[in-house]
């Protein structure tokens, strides 16, 4: 009996272990984990969908300026509109500072985008109330959760400084440029000082000298304010001037890029970038199309584990007849052209 009491003691531990387990994304402001949206497509009721996010991750720390890129399509405006809590996933699971939007009620998700959140678009002219001046318009937001006039009007003029706009505080929108118009939308986004301000190209419409003056305000609130910042961007400027750019292929985060500041031995300081594949929780990896093109492969690779990293070669029976695998080692065969079979396996083909 001594031996059962000790198994099932062994599997409350395990069990204990388990659950003791910090989960995924556990100390991240921002998780989404395998998150799927699907759309009907647009204008048909031929029943064909759309998968514009198909088991996206993505964790983002508090405190950080991160960049999103990818192509037209990838699925970048379909996961901004999800964080904003403006639409809902599909599947999958999506946390944004401890709400979960996918089970938030009609309530809780006003007050999920008034408060926990805050949103620049690409228009300008979405961003701002044109009868408004810049002072009324940052002014709405904090109206609409409560809160002083004398803290309304403090936090407003400060919010303008901080951006670099407070002689702009008594103008509309239409006497703006659209670099000024973007600073007040940013100032509007963080008026009741959301945890996150998230930003789907924000600078697309401006030239890129105004581009640069808008990213530095994103900057300024996030090193002053210390509020979590994503970007959509298309610029490039904008994404090589974050410490970290996702991005997304295909409606799921492929590559990552890091940059760091190193000294050198003079002292001198460089920005040094490293770029990164995401592997997912089932190990998934996808790799760039340009090394595999490259390498010609498609379908199948070898991989081979090392003490300290993982080789991935082309699959040498490709165009053969598939399932001939020769067990062959690298190494021992590379470059042999002399017809020999050179400890060769040859598996039989045929
Ligand atoms: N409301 C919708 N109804 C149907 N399909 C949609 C809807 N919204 C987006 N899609 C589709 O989902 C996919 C992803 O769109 P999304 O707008 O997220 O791309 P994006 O990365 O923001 O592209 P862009 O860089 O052009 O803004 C596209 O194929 C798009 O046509
Ligand atoms: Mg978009």
């Amino acid at each position: 009996m001594s031996g059962t009491t000790e198994s099932l003691e062994e599997l409350q531990r395990r069990v204990a272990r388990q659950r003791d387990r910090p989960a995924y994304g556990h100390d991240a402001l921002i998780v989404c984990d395998r998150l799927v949206r699907i759309f009907a497509r647009r204008g048909g009721g031929d029943g064909v969908e759309v998968q514009a996010l198909q088991g996206l991750d993505l964790l983002v720390r508090e405190g950080e300026l991160m960049a999103l890129v990818g192509a037209s399509g990838s699925g970048k405006s379909t996961l901004m509109n999800i964080l904003a809590g403006l639409d809902v996933p599909t599947a999958g699971a999506a946390k944004v500072a401890g709400r979960d939007l996918l089970t938030m009620d009609a309530k809780a998700r006003l007050r999920y985008r008034r408060e926990v959140v805050g949103f620049v678009w690409q228009q300008t002219a979405r961003n701002l109330l044109p009868y408004l001046t810049a002072a009324q318009n940052v002014a709405l937001p904090m109206q609409l959760a409560g809160g002083s006039r004398r803290e309304r009007a403090g936090r407003v003029d400060d919010l303008l400084s901080l951006l670099g706009v407070a002689d702009c505080r008594d103008r509309r929108p239409q006497a703006m440029s659209g670099g000024q118009q973007q600073r007040v939308a940013i100032a509007v986004a963080l008026a009741n000082d959301p945890a996150v301000l998230l930003a789907d190209e924000p600078t697309g419409e401006l030239d890129s000298a105004t581009g640069q003056q808008v990213f530095a305000a994103f900057r300024r609130a996030n090193e002053e304010l210390g509020t979590t910042i994503v970007i959509v961007t298309h610029d490039q400027a904008v994404a090589g001037e974050v410490r970290r750019t996702v991005a997304i292929r295909d409606g799921r985060t492929s590559t990552e890029v890091l940059r760091r500041t190193e000294v050198d031995e003079t002292g001198r300081e460089s920005l040094v970038a490293r770029e990164y594949a995401m592997l997912d929780r089932a190990g998934r990896l996808q790799l760039p199309a340009e090394y595999t093109a490259a390498l010609g492969m498609a379908d199948r690779v070898l991989l081979e584990l090392e003490e300290d990293h993982i080789q991935v070669w082309p699959d040498e029976n490709d165009g053969e007849n598939g399932d001939g695998y020769e067990g062959r080692t690298r190494g021992e065969n590379d470059g042999r052209t002399d017809g020999e079979n050179g400890g060769r396996t040859d598996g039989g083909n045929g």
